[in-house]
């Protein structure tokens, strides 16, 4: 008998600050129009985390919701493993507040930093964990208060990031199926047009805001999607046509379009959802895999593929069967 075991995501949740802020509402902070955004990006707008809240607060909701999808007890997690560029703190870790606010005694919390691709990054390491490991049950996080690194009077960058948050609770079953395939890399060539250049140990104490060379990161972010989608895919022995959703990362409406035209699935198996919420970083794909399943998109037995870009570069992509 084979003791093969596969690792299921078996819940998710979301949530994003109530406060909304519009293009129109950028019109009036910096100079830019609704109709700029809307044509270079799609995005129509995104939310803004209260000044007292914090990641792990955002965290902390999307994973209540994700756990009571799941139907499981929060004490049942053994593993906890957020993504985010925008930790609470230097330490502890954000997990291992999610942890505290959970109530959950013992588990194993940390942190992955991997930008965009985080959630990726942090799906692939509690899937290998879990299969090597003692852990049954995990929790995965993306989330991010991109709005607290975010130069509010840089028109290039402050109309394309939000905060919010996404969970996803994984489970080590023996049937087959869950998380196929992943497949990640990371070029480091490319630190200089993707940053944040301050804050951390090169300066410390400096306060310092997103940085991007948005043409490069455009070309790149297409490129390297699409083939991470195709790496992905032939790991888990599928093809595009399998797919039942595309998730490919919400940064902008045209990567998305230009991705979607290489691929060989109709356009309306491509997830969007960038014009809500802009770039959330880390939150974007689990965002919009919950809001997919919530809509009734993602049906058991379907095959979804999520990808993502971010900064380091890091990219990649990874196979799931409902
Ligand atoms: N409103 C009005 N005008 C603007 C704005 C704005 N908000 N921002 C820039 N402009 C102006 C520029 O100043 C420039 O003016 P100029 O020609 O007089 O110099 C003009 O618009 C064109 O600017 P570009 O930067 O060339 O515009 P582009 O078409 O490249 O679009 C954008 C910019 C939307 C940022 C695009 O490059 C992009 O989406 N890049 C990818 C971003 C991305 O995917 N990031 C993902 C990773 S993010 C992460 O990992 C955290």
């Amino acid at each position: 008998m084979s003791n093969k075991s596969f690792i299921h995501i078996i819940g998710t949740g979301a949530y994003v600050p109530s406060k909304v802020l519009t293009n129109r509402d950028l019109e009036k902070m910096v100079e830019t129009s609704d109709e700029w955004i809307t044509t270079r990006t799609g995005i129509k707008e995104r939310r803004v985390a209260a000044k007292d809240e914090a990641t792990s607060d955002l965290a902390i909701r999307a994973a209540k919701r994700a756990i009571e999808d799941a139907g499981i007890k929060a004490d049942a997690i053994e593993l906890i493993i957020v993504a985010t560029a925008t930790p609470d703190m230097f330490f502890p870790s954000t997990g291992c507040f999610v942890q505290k606010a959970l109530g959950i005694k013992e588990a194993v919390s940390f942190d992955v930093s991997a930008a965009c691709s985080g959630f990726l990054y942090a799906l692939e390491s509690a899937k290998a964990l879990m299969e090597s490991g003692p852990y049954k049950t995990g929790l995965v996080i993306g989330a991010e208060k991109l709005s607290g690194i975010t130069n509010w009077e840089d028109r290039g960058t402050c109309v394309l990031f939000g905060d919010g948050a996404g969970a996803a609770v994984l489970q080590k079953r023996a049937t087959a199926g869950g998380i196929l395939s992943t497949y990640l890399r990371s070029d480091a060539s490319y630190t200089d047009i993707l940053n944040v250049p301050g804050g951390g140990s090169r300066a410390p104490g400096t306060r310092a805001h997103i940085h991007m060379e948005g043409k490069e990161v455009f070309k790149l972010a297409v490129h390297k999607m699409i083939s991470a989608a195709q790496e992905a895919l032939k790991r888990a022995g599928k093809k595009d046509s399998d797919l039942a959703l595309l998730i490919p990362h919400q940064a902008n409406l045209r990567i998305i379009e230009a991705i979607a035209q290489r691929v060989d699935i109709p356009r309306e198996r491509v997830f969007v959802n960038v014009d809500k919420y802009g770039n959330m970083s880390a939150a974007t794909t689990i965002v919009a895999l919950d809001e997919a399943r919530r809509q009734g998109r993602v049906r058991k037995g379907d095959l979804v593929e999520l990808i993502a870009f971010g900064a380091g570069l890091t990219w990649g992509a990874a196979v799931v069967q409902f």
